[in-house]
């Protein structure tokens, strides 16, 4: 099969420091896009010629398209098998499953994670490396570089492959694998949760569960597991079909886009246990009946609960969080006398944590939980992890987080969303508070008194590189903070993002609802940064 050198043009595809490209459907439906970043992923990989790849994606609009300019790139670029999910899906956990157990040099996956689909909407693409896991900034800019100077790519001419059919089809000198993308992580799942006692649980008369799989990828996994293997009665998945504009909606499992699960867990007749995961499967929110469980409480539970769960009945060795993330798992960690990190946003960050076996259970606040069985977060092992803990102590969600604030208080905390603002104006707001940052200490604001203040850097401990300006915080003397930042992932506009967090250590007061209870933390925010003035809005678009 011959192959052919196309010439291309040197092209600003990836930004340094992003695991990924994620742009308009249009913008990569522009002749060669994907193609150069591609060919930069492969150019920037010495072991490529003769190597194994795991290729799949989330199902969005484009996914078909972009599966098959991939394959004929690799067979050109010398790969020697690929190993594709059926109809070229793959979860994100699924992916780096894959990538691990196949001992593949690496991945790419086709997703814009939670970000909307279709012909209107935002596709991506990442490569993830041999642990499974994004690739480490010192990769992506070698990819960056790459792109800039890029002159050609290499393809073969050849018809489509069929992705239906699971086996293996040759492709020039090259093997297309094609596989049952939900098998092998299922059997993981086995090995991690006692799938007897799910069983029992999920087929338990009056026991109801509704996994919302947002027409994303999970649908597929969700049935084959929770309904296929754990018996819950069919109907318990809901909106389980993938679709490439995932119906329309926005695939981000938070109680403003998941409203349809957050319709039925507030009903009358709710049922015991509520989920719903994002567009690549990663991400997970936890809902029991009429009870939203906030992420970072969410990972403190499970933390607290480990050792319930046969794949972590030996303990943790540690566990990771990003700094936005609430202090919750902090107190478990300590009750636990195990470590506890404070990372970077962002999910590579606790890769190195996990390789080093320094942390077995890591989580965002942005709804993403996971732990060193693969290096990335992964939304349906949370449900499951859930739902084992439940099984083993026969208590409704609500009680458990109750209980779990009872003894290691509540650590009251609310993530506000301004998305689409004006760039420029976004930009300015994180400027100016930056530069305030050294004269606020002492300070009252809003009638709360200012200890200190910084912009968030790390020194990842394993590898000693460096990450600075990677939030600004803002301390109170009671403990309590707020956090702003922008946004690295949104595509249109700038997204600010809001972190308010305070620590409730009286039980009486546990109950008080989130926002009120934040009410001074906010007034504090408007008072530092005039966000809501200087970007003419009234209200965050969204609260979690
Ligand atoms: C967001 C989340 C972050 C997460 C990332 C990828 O990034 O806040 O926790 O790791 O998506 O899922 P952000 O848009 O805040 O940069
Ligand atoms: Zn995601």
């Amino acid at each position: 099969m011959q192959v052919k050198t196309v010439p291309t043009r040197p092209f600003d595809g990836q930004l340094p420091g992003t695991s990924g490209l994620r742009k308009k459907v249009a913008v990569f439906q522009q002749p060669g896009y994907l193609e150069n970043f591609v060919q930069s992923v492969f150019d920037v990989l010495p072991d490529l010629p003769g190597s194994t790849l795991v290729l799949g994606g989330d199902g969005r609009f484009h996914n078909d398209a972009a599966v098959q300019t991939i394959l004929r790139m690799a067979a050109a670029n010398g790969v020697a098998r690929v190993i594709v999910g059926r109809g070229g899906l793959l979860s994100t956990p699924a992916a780096s499953e894959l990538i691990r157990k196949s001992g593949a040099l690496g991945g790419l996956i086709l997703s814009a994670s939670h970000n909307p689909g279709g012909p209107d909407g935002d596709f991506g693409i990442k490569y993830n490396i041999s642990n499974g896991g994004p690739a480490p900034e010192k990769v992506t800019e070698a990819i960056h570089r790459r792109t800039q100077t890029i002159d050609r790519y290499l393809t073969v001419e050849s018809a489509d492959i069929d992705l239906q059919r699971d086996g293996a089809t040759p492709l020039g000198t090259m093997a297309v694998e094609v596989v049952d993308p939900v098998a092998s992580y299922a059997r993981l799942m086995q090995q991690l949760f006692d799938f007897e006692r799910l069983r029992a649980l999920l087929t338990r008369p009056g026991f109801r569960l509704c996994f919302d799989a947002m027409h994303a990828v999970t649908g597929p996994y969700a049935h084959a597991i929770l309904e296929g293997q754990l018996g819950a009665p069919a109907g318990s998945v809901i909106n389980g079909t993938p679709l490439p504009d995932f119906g329309g909606g926005h695939p981000d499992p938070n109680p403003t886009y998941a409203d349809q699960l957050i319709g039925r867990m507030f009903a009358a007749d709710a049922p015991d246990f509520g989920a719903a995961s994002d567009g690549d499967g990663d991400r997970n929110m936890i809902v029991g009946r009429r009870f939203i469980v906030t992420p970072s409480d969410s990972l403190a539970v499970l933390a607290a609960n480990a050792t319930l769960v046969p794949g972590y009945a030996a303990g943790l060795k540690g566990v990771a969080r990003s700094m936005p993330t609430s202090g919750a798992v902090d107190r478990v960690a300590q009750a636990l006398g195990i470590p506890c990190h404070e990372t970077p946003t962002g999910w590579k960050f606790f890769g190195n944590l996990l390789d080093a076996g320094m942390a077995t259970l890591c989580g965002e606040e942005s709804a993403g939980t996971g732990s060193d069985h693969v290096r990335e977060k992964d939304g349906l092992w949370a449900v499951l992890f859930w739902l084992n803990i439940l099984a083993v102590r026969g208590q409704s969600v609500e009680q458990i987080v109750r209980e779990h604030w009872q003894r290691h208080g509540r650590n009251v905390y609310s993530r506000h969303d301004y998305e689409g603002v004006d760039a420029g104006i976004a930009r300015q707001i994180v400027a100016d508070l930056r530069d305030a940052l050294p004269t606020l200490p002492g300070r009252t604001v809003a009638g709360l008194k200012i200890a200190r203040a910084d912009d968030f850097g790390y020194t990842d401990t394993v590898d000693g590189s460096v990450s600075r300006g990677q939030g600004l915080r803002v301390f109170f003397d009671d403990g309590a903070r707020i956090v702003l930042r922008l946004s690295g992932t949104g595509t249109e506009g700038a997204t600010l993002r809001l972190y308010l967090e305070r620590f409730e250590p009286d039980a009486a007061r546990h109950g008080i609802e989130t926002q009120a209870a934040l009410q001074p933390l906010i007034d504090a925010a408007e008072a530092l940064t005039g966000l809501k003035a200087r970007s003419g809005r009234q209200q965050p678009d969204v609260i979690t």
